[in-house]
């Protein structure tokens, strides 16, 4: 059976064939399906993406109704039991897990480009002292830019590394900037001999007046295994948005400022925030059934569930789930558990949810964690922000080397009004 599509037009009664690959047509394909010489072409018509490949790409798979993702093949849950997250995060940007030489040079370059340059201080003092520290996340990246005008060199592959352990290696520094901005403490400078979840707390908490400070092993680890779970999702909202500005070939610093942006919003990475709003909302499990009506009654979403690919338990969900009870072994339950475990047995036994396969995605329990970590609410997206960085400098690097991309540029159907002229 040939791989192809037989397509009539019943406009003109034309038929046409065109091919599948990989489960896809082409899009462009159906532009000869017309129904004159001066007519535009068929188009496609797609909001959103909801059915609409945008690129090829090896590096994540997800199976949304199986609940499988996988990084260059290697099960999530492999991931998170024996790799580190910058394990992890070599293996998304150059395709293999490291071995133990190159991954100690990956460290090691990660590691000696977490300082940033003095005047970046600066400019996080300009801000309000309530600015949301994914404002501050967003403008401090897009501002990396200017201090490294060789990142412009994104064809030079050289270029191209030094920006990506720059930009793996600070992301961390200016999220603590932001938060310890936000709380009127002293800027902590990077520790080289901290291991990079552990150098993120020291620089979140330690106090300024010493410089003793031991992370809490239990919670770095348990930061680093969050962070490999939140390292990549293939095509979601903030990676399309890195892919869509660094297809205009700006310096990855400006793209990864738009998917910070992107990764901001309450229905992307600020979800996890929402749902802990959502928990100290409903306060008390007897609150329960009146939320469940709400959302039933389409006044509210119940968030940290549902998801665009996940028609099924997030894989990432059910992992959390597992971290949680270390974490809450050290810090104490967080009173808001029993809400969300609660919340999350009525959901899943109610027929709207159901049949609608909504399930807990990965921000449902994070949130839980971060807090009994002692995180404040307003870093919850921060903390997803830091590993995504990776994840989005893998897709964008192979945004740049594969020859059928271009800029990124949609077409639209036009309704408004034809020609008219001012009177
Ligand atoms: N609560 C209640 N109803 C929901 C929810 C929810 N959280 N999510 C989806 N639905 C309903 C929709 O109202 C719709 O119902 P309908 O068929 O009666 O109109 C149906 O389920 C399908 O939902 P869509 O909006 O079509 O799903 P979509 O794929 O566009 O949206 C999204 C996915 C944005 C994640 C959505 O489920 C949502 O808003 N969830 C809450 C926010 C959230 O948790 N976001 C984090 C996602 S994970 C991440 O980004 C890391």
């Amino acid at each position: 059976m040939p791989d192809t599509l037989t397509i009539k037009d019943n406009r003109t009664g034309k038929q046409y064939e065109i091919p599948i690959e990989s489960g896809a047509i082409h899009a462009t394909d159906l532009r000869q399906i017309k129904t004159s010489d001066s007519d535009f072409g068929l188009l496609s018509y797609d909001p959103a993406f909801l059915n609409t490949a945008s690129c090829k790409s090896k590096i994540t798979f997800v199976d949304g109704d199986a609940g499988i993702l996988r990084y260059r093949g290697y099960p999530i849950e492999e991931l998170a039991e024996k790799c580190t997250y910058l394990q992890v995060a070599y293996l998304l940007v150059h395709g293999e897990l490291p071995s133990k030489s190159e991954y100690e040079q990956w460290v090691h370059n990660i590691t000696y480009h977490t300082m940033v340059h003095e005047n970046v201080k600066k400019f996080v003092d300009g801000f309000h002292h309530d600015a949301h520290p994914m404002g501050m996340l967003v403008s401090t990246i897009a501002a990396l830019s200017t201090f490294y005008p060789d990142a412009k060199n994104i064809f030079d592959e050289k270029s191209r590394d030094l920006q990506i352990w720059r930009l793996i290696g600070k992301i961390p520094t200016l999220a603590a900037f932001a938060y310890r901005h936000s709380v009127g403490m002293a800027y902590i400078y990077p520790s080289n001999d901290l291991t990079y979840a552990e150098n993120f707390l020291s620089m979140m908490y330690r106090p300024s007046w010493t410089t003793k400070y031991e992370p809490n092993k239990t919670l770095a680890k348990a930061l680093d295994v969050l962070f490999i779970l939140h390292a990549d999702h293939e095509q979601n909202c903030s990676t399309n948005a890195m892919r869509t500005v660094g297809s205009s070939h700006p310096d990855p610093y400006s793209a990864a400022a738009a998917a910070t942006a992107a990764l901001y919003g309450p229905l992307h990475g600020g979800a996890n925030e929402e749902v802990v709003r959502m928990l100290e909302e409903i306060g008390s499990v007897d609150k329960i059934p009146e939320i469940i009506r709400q959302v039933k009654d389409g006044k509210r979403l119940l968030m940290g569930f549902g998801h665009r690919v996940y028609k099924n338990y997030d894989p990432r969900a059910r992992i959390i789930k597992k971290i949680a009870d270390q974490v809450f072994e050290v810090t104490g339950r967080n009173r808001l558990l029993d809400i969300a475990l609660e919340l999350e047995k009525v959901a899943l036994s109610d027929d709207y949810f159901v049949k609608r396969k909504l399930y807990p995605n990965v921000d449902f329990y994070s949130g839980l964690i971060y807090q009994a970590m002692g995180f404040p609410m307003d870093i919850f997206p921060v903390l997803f922000a830091i590993p995504r960085m990776s994840g989005w400098l893998a897709q964008w690097q192979e945004m740049l080397l594969d020859h059928e991309q271009k800029i990124s540029r949609p077409r639209q159907i036009y309704l408004g009004y034809p020609e008219r002229h001012v009177p």
